[in-house]
């Protein structure tokens, strides 16, 4: 708390409310008690100015363009860690000794595999259902698996629950990638690390033995490291809400993942690479970029603009790096679709449209072409952000349980509808239209 008040005049009353401040960021006006004070609620659709937790794991400076896990600059992360020990640091609040480390790895690793009989739920999903659609169903199918880690008042249930979801989820959208080209599940290796373990998962076959490419191993791992929490966005919000009730672990997360499915958030890898592909050429990106200008059309630019960024999204400038290493270390030359995206980005940027909204490429304009070149189809592309995605979200929501200033959230509305009327018999009622 600060020793400033926040001053609100509504007609000739004043009401004084706390200002609070965080260790970073802006400060925030403490306004639990307006209802009840004032008799009034606050209106902010879309959350632009609520914060709706206290937290200590991820800070983003979107004028800036910083983003930092628990204190650590990101830029920092991708280049000196991996994306396991930034579970660590993001589950436990500091980075693991070499003791710590080796027991996380080994609780992780005992936890790889799913239940049995979680094959033959696969099996009642079509083999064309999105992948996104399987893996919100199997996770929150967990629960009826897991029932001994769903007590959330029990902190070593909640600990099992949460190795249990980082484990089980790169099996878990492996085998929905499996399941839908029609091939065997691939059992997960522990002795392999985790970004390869989920490599050969996905793209090992009975017949032969898969090496798994280190390079690309280390680009997907950088992929897992960059998307593994981001402050309170849509999914992980849903999350937390879901959460609020008390629900078990397992069902909040599937709770994110269908909200991270959205095109306006996760889906957005996806709908990059189909953009990126229709626009085919650079020669037709300007014609792309007058659609998404025009208010008539609801076309966006996807992969760029971001609520919270103003300034580059620090996750698009090691993405946009990693993508041309990549695919020149894997041999890829001249590849039309990250020619497209660089030409696309140069343009957007010098469009006063696009600076004036401050509307720059976010971290889901450059992973689909890394993923891409990886071999994996653009309908795994969000699966694999929800994977990454995971440990933020256990981490968001076991910090929510351990809150004692803990709630169930209720937001209130301001309600425009018909005003108190009576029934009306429906022998009474005439034709209204
Ligand atoms: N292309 C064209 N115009 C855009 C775009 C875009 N991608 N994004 C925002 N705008 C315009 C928008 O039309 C509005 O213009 P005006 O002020 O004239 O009405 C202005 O910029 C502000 O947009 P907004 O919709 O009010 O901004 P928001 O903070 O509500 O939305 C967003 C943020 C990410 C949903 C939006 O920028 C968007 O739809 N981007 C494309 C989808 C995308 O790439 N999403 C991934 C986000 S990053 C990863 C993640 O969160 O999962």
């Amino acid at each position: 708390m600060t020793d400033t008040v926040a001053t609100l005049t509504i007609g000739d009353k004043t009401f004084e409310f706390p200002v609070l401040s965080g260790s970073m960021g802006p400060d925030v006006i403490d306004i639990r008690s307006l209802y009840a004070k004032t008799g009034m609620f606050t209106y902010d659709p879309g959350f632009t100015s609520t914060a709706a937790c206290d937290s200590t794991i991820t800070f983003i400076d979107g004028d800036q363009g910083e983003l930092m896990y628990r204190g650590y600059p990101i830029d920092q992360l991708a280049e000196h860690s991996n994306y396991l020990e930034v579970c660590y640091l993001l589950l436990y609040g500091e980075l693991p000794t070499p003791e710590q480390m080796a027991d996380f790895e080994q609780r992780v690793t005992r936890h790889t595999m799913v239940h049995e009989q979680m094959h033959y739920f696969y099996r009642g999903f079509r083999r064309d259902a999105h992948p996104m659609a399987i893996v919100c169903g199997v996770v929150g199918a967990m629960a009826a698996f897991y029932h001994d880690s769903t007590d959330i008042s029990d902190d070593m249930q909640r600990e099992i629950a949460s190795i249990r979801m980082v484990a089980k989820i790169p099996t878990i959208v492996a085998m929905a990638y499996k399941y839908s080209i029609g091939q065997p599940f691939v059992y997960p290796r522990n002795d392999l690390n985790f970004a390869s373990n989920f490599l050969r998962m996905c793209f090992s076959v009975p017949p032969e033995e898969y090496v798994v490419d280190p390079v690309v191993a280390h680009a997907l791992d950088l992929i897992f490291t960059l998307h593994a929490d981001h402050e309170q966005n849509a999914s992980t919000s849903t999350v937390r809400l879901a959460g609020s009730s008390d629900a078990n672990p397992f069902a909040c997360i599937a709770a994110g993942v269908a909200c991270l499915w959205g095109p306006a958030h996760g889906g957005a890898n996806e709908a990059a690479l189909d953009m990126l592909r229709e626009i085919g050429t650079p020669d037709h990106i300007p014609e792309f970029i007058a659609r998404a200008k025009d208010k008539n059309d609801p076309f966006r630019l996807m992969g760029f603009g971001h609520r919270v960024y103003k300034s580059y999204d620090p996750r698009a400038t090691v993405m946009q790096k990693t993508a041309k290493e990549v695919l020149d270390l894997l041999g890829v030359k001249n590849n039309p679709t990250l020619q497209v995206a660089q030409e696309l980005e140069k343009i957007a940027l010098s469009d006063p449209y696009f600076i004036e909204r401050k509307l720059y490429p976010n971290v889901d304009f450059y992973s689909g072409i890394i993923l891409d070149a990886i071999g994996f189809p653009t309908s795994m592309f969000t699966a694999i952000f929800a994977l990454s995605r995971t440990v933020g979200w256990i981490a968001q929501w076991k910090e929510m349980i351990a809150d004692p200033q803990k709630k169930i959230g209720r937001p209130r509305q301001l309600y425009n509808g018909a005003p108190t009327r009576d029934y009306e018999p429906i022998g009474n009622r005439w034709d209204r239209t």
